[in-house]
């Protein structure tokens, strides 16, 4: 990345700084005049990003972390976004991935549990690159009904790894013991 830019989160903020843009918009708030705001999030809150070699920037809204990234059929919200514009994002690889038809809650058992869906994404709260330009989303398989943080369902925890020349996914895995680990331990 050119300017040797420093990484700021800034979650008392309206706003995160990535990285650099082509027309750098420097510091408004006096914190360090190298930082340039890269990307404006202006619904839902993202945990993580992760930059591109070639520079396309991804986030994560997981849905365990906070009932307004949970899908419930017709929000519309989604797990991953491709940053798009400066204050645009574009639910990544494609919206059908992103919405699990009727939302995340399976209200036919005696109580409410986040779906076992290995087709859909429930709750990412990491997105990362491997050394070859692999993105990978992690999913917990929990979201957030009423106030209420849902367990996984066996099928809901995977991790996916995507091709981004393609836009689409190389593989979806998931074991017993990962989806247990992520169903106790959702934050990351
Ligand atoms: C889903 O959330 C949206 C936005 O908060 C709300 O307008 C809608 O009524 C909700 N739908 C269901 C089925 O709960
Ligand atoms: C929803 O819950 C019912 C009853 O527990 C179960 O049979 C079904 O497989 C669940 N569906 C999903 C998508 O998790
Ligand atoms: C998550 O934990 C709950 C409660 O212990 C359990 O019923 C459920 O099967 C677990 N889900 C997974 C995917 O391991
Ligand atoms: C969305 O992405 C998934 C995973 O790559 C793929 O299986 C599905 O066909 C895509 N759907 C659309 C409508 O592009």
């Amino acid at each position: 990345m050119k300017y040797g830019t420093i990484t700021l989160f800034v979650f008392t903020l309206p706003l995160l700084v990535v990285t650099n843009s082509n027309t750098p918009i420097k510091d408004p708030y006096g914190i360090d005049d190298r930082l340039e705001i890269v990307h404006l999030y202006l619904d839902q809150w993202p945990t993580g990003v992760a930059v591109s070699e070639s520079g396309r920037i991804f986030s994560c809204f997981p849905a365990a972390n906070d009932e307004l990234n949970s899908n419930n059929g017709t929000n519309n919200v989604f797990q991953v976004a491709e940053l798009t514009g400066f204050d645009t994002e574009t639910a990544y690889p494609n919206e059908t991935y992103n919405n699990p038809p009727g939302g995340c809650v399976n209200f036919s058992g005696p109580f409410p549990r986040t779906k076992g869906l290995s087709d859909y994404l429930l709750s990412v709260p990491t997105v990362a690159f491997d050394q070859n330009d692999v993105l990978y989303l992690l999913d917990n398989g929990r979201c957030i009904y009423n106030g209420v943080r849902l367990e996984a369902s066996p099928g809901g925890p995977k991790l996916v790894s995507v091709d981004l020349n393609t836009d689409s996914i190389i593989r979806s895995s998931s074991s017993p013991r990962m989806s247990s680990r992520l169903n106790r331990s959702w934050v990351t």
